[in-house]
């Protein structure tokens, strides 16, 4: 046996339960989901009647594709609490995550949502190989991004002692780890290269650091990656999947001993796969786009919402849940600088905001050491061939996208008629980062 995995009476019986037993309980709550959805959500009823579905119409798992898709335009369309499916006076928290106009996508969670997921989290910390009594430093950010929280009520259920350090202030995350000396880091991939970076001028030897496992997520990275990570610490470094609208970290996790994708939890969340242009519903083991159904979210119940997080479903193996392999990519063209969710369309609103700027514009992603970086390239227009009114332009552009955004660009301003023009949809993005 591995000798940071868990042992079988420390599991929740339903990790290892046979898939009959499991899909047993996926049914009940499936049944019990749509019901509540239908029954307490205006949202959900006019959609199910408009597409002339009923909850009673679920006979079997495989019947949840009779049921309409939801997508993160749902969301905004409703904004702030159109979906809910309990009064406001029965939601313990709100999060939220950036979405195309500046305002974020609203989620709320009953008491109830709250204690599962931190139930969720315990059980992903636990299969990474975390155990009561450890240290854990969490550097996801706290506030409305749901990393901060999310991890940290997990871990405190689990039996840890949490370290609310949040993101930023690099140096200080450093220090702390060297004096408190955890066991498990909860943060961005990205970040922790950045740390590691810290670390060496600091002239601290990363392998010495008491530092044995790291719960990396909230963006895509690599094997390669891993095995850098790993290296550089001397950790284990474990993959979490998650996103807000579904739940927030924690949907599905990488076991220790395996390392060899994620281990949906099931027991809350039903998977499908399908083609993102058809909606159609893949067979496991093909690559296509990933949609839950929420099987036991009271606050904000999730009918097929579509992730746009390409990947496929395979067996269980360290436990009898499915997997997901590691997720690489999207289907829309949302991008994520340095854990936060950027959409062009944001850029494209800042842009609008500043006069002698033309709506011509491409995003460039760049990576220069460890750092990814965001160059906007965006055509003046005719009248504007002063050098100091471009630059004003830039500074006031980069002011905008900084503060409503959230992330730091560089601007190029550029000539009338620079930027390609595209003959059907515009490329927005051009990633020239080194791919590992
Ligand atoms: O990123 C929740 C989270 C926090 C997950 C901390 C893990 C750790 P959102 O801000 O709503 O929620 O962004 C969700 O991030 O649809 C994926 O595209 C991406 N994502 C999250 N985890 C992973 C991962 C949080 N492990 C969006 N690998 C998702 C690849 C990930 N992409």
């Amino acid at each position: 046996m591995h000798p940071l995995a868990p042992e079988r009476k420390e599991l929740d019986p339903i990790e290892i339960a046979s898939r009959d037993e499991i899909e047993a309980l996926q049914f009940h709550r499936m049944k019990r989901s749509l019901k509540h959805a239908f029954e307490n959500s205006p949202f959900y009823r006019n959609r199910f009647i408009k597409h002339d579905v009923h909850p009673e119409d679920l006979k079997s798992l495989a019947d949840i594709a009779k049921f309409p898709f939801t997508a993160k335009q749902d969301l905004r369309d409703t904004y702030p609490f159109g979906m809910f499916a309990v009064p406001q006076s029965k939601l313990v928290r709100i999060h939220g995550s950036s979405g195309t106009t500046g305002k974020p996508t609203v989620v709320g969670y009953t008491q109830a949502d709250i204690d599962h997921w931190a139930n969720l989290i315990a059980r992903s910390i636990r299969a990474g190989g975390g155990r009561r009594g450890d240290i854990l430093h969490n550097a996801y950010g706290y506030g409305l991004f749901t990393g901060g929280l999310g991890a940290h009520y997990g871990a405190e259920k689990l039996g840890c002692t949490v370290v609310p350090i949040s993101g930023g202030m690099t140096e200080r995350q450093v220090t702390l780890i060297d004096d408190f000396k955890p066991r498990i880091i909860m943060v961005t991939p990205s970040y922790m290269l950045s740390i590691l970076d810290e670390f060496r001028r600091q002239g601290l030897d990363p392998r010495q650091s008491s530092l044995e496992i790291g719960i990396f997520g909230a963006e895509p990275w690599t094997n390669a990656m891993r095995q850098e990570i790993e290296e550089a610490f001397g950790m284990h470094a474990v993959d979490i999947y998650g996103l807000s609208e579904v739940m927030g970290p924690g949907v599905a996790m990488e076991c220790v001993e395996t390392k060899d994708g994620l281990h949906i939890w099931e027991d809350h969340f039903y998977p499908e796969i399908i083609d993102p242009a058809t909606g159609e519903v893949l067979p496991d083991g093909e690559i296509g786009e990933l949609v839950f159904t929420t099987l036991t979210k009271e606050g904000l119940p999730m009918v097929r919402y579509r992730t746009r997080d390409l990947t496929r479903l395979l067996p269980g193996t360290a436990r009898s849940m499915r997997r997901i392999e590691k997720i690489t990519g999207r289907s829309d063209d949302m991008i994520i600088l340095r854990g936060v969710n950027v959409f062009p369309t944001q850029i494209e609103e800042q842009i609008l905001k500043c006069c002698g700027l033309a709506p011509h514009f491409q995003i460039e992603l760049t990576r220069s050491g460890r750092m990814d970086s965001m160059v906007v390239h965006v055509e003046c227009t005719a009248e504007m061939a002063d050098e100091s009114a471009r630059a004003h332009s830039a500074r006031e552009l980069a002011h905008h996208i900084k503060s409503v955004v959230g992330v730091s660009t560089r601007i190029e301003i550029r000539d009338p008629n620079a930027i390609a023009r595209s003959e059907g949809k515009a490329q927005r993005v051009l990633d020239n980062r080194p791919k590992t």
